[in-house]
């Protein structure tokens, strides 16, 4: 029998998935023995799939749209980060046998925008657009930066003013609909909204940018996204997709399961020549 260790990303749909190129990048650079394979699972068979893996000497998983909350409720027990997130995108199994779970989402955005992009966060005027679950997912650790203000809009204004509250213990951040953005400036200027997807994006005022404001939208693609050309348009100082992001919340999922931590930009570099 083969000594590989087994990983996988479980998601529906999981056609899209880079992840599995991206853990053998690092798999081979690191030089460890590992197999990681994108599984699309079946949405009345999660649980049971998590468990057969798991029970088959599978060693972590992956867990992506739209199984994230249910993770979270499946493992035994929950990083902090994860627990602010109310979802798992990393499954592993401690010593004794029971399920960790742990979302790796937040830093990864962190990590890129301060490591690989080297934006501050610290004492900056954050503007996040959208309220969703990939919102929730990276609220405590922007909030660990200690921004001057974090506010979240939302075309569905009660959601964003909920997050607020429920994050609020954790740092100044505010709330509600777009119209909360007539007259204010941002340092950085975060798109979590799944509009890009559609070709779309939220209504927002030019002058809401100042010539150092950095915008950044958690999609990526092989062309820039509708925020991200009018970012430029409005003579933003950077503009960044979430490539660098998707690559960061998997280096850390390998580093919680192998506690080695890969080099980054090399594949950063290698999934941006393969969209071109
Ligand atoms: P995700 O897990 O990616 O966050 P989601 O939970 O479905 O996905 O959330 C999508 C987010 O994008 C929501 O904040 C949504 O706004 P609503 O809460 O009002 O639905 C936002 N969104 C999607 N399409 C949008 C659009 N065309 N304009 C503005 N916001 C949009």
């Amino acid at each position: 029998m083969s000594n590989t260790d087994k990983y996988a990303v479980f998601g529906n749909p999981i056609k899209q998935s880079k992840s599995p190129v991206i853990h053998a990048a690092f798999a081979e650079q690191c030089e460890q023995d590992l197999q990681y394979r994108a599984v699309r699972v079946e949405l009345d068979a999660f649980e049971r799939s998590v468990k057969s893996f798991f029970d088959g000497g599978g060693c972590g998983l992956n867990v992506t749209v739209p199984f994230k909350q249910r993770a979270f409720e499946l493992a035994d027990k929950c990083s902090i980060r994860a627990q602010r997130a109310g979802a798992v995108n990393t499954l592993l199994l401690a010593e004794d046998g029971s399920l960790l779970g742990d979302n790796t989402d937040g830093v990864g955005l962190v990590r890129d925008m301060v490591a690989n992009l080297g934006w501050s966060l610290q004492g900056q005027r954050i503007l996040i657009l959208g309220a969703g679950g990939a919102v929730r997912g990276v609220l405590e650790p922007l909030l660990r930066e200690k921004p001057r203000s974090l506010t979240i809009v939302n075309r569905t204004a009660d959601k964003a003013r909920e997050l607020a509250t429920e994050f609020g213990e954790l740092g100044a951040i505010d709330g509600g609909g777009y119209e909360l953005l007539a007259d204010r400036e941002f340092d950085l200027v975060i798109n979590a909204t799944s509009a890009s997807l559609q070709g779309e994006m939220p209504d927002l005022p030019g002058s809401l940018l100042t010539a150092r404001s950095c915008c950044y939208d958690m999609v990526y693609g092989a062309e820039p996204t509708v925020f991200m050309r009018w970012a430029a348009l409005n003579t933003a100082w950077a503009v960044a997709d979430g490539l660098g992001m998707l690559v960061e919340q998997a280096a850390e999922s390998f580093y919680l399961w192998r506690k080695v931590r890969p080099a980054t930009g090399p594949v950063i570099n290698q999934l941006r020549n393969s969209l071109a």
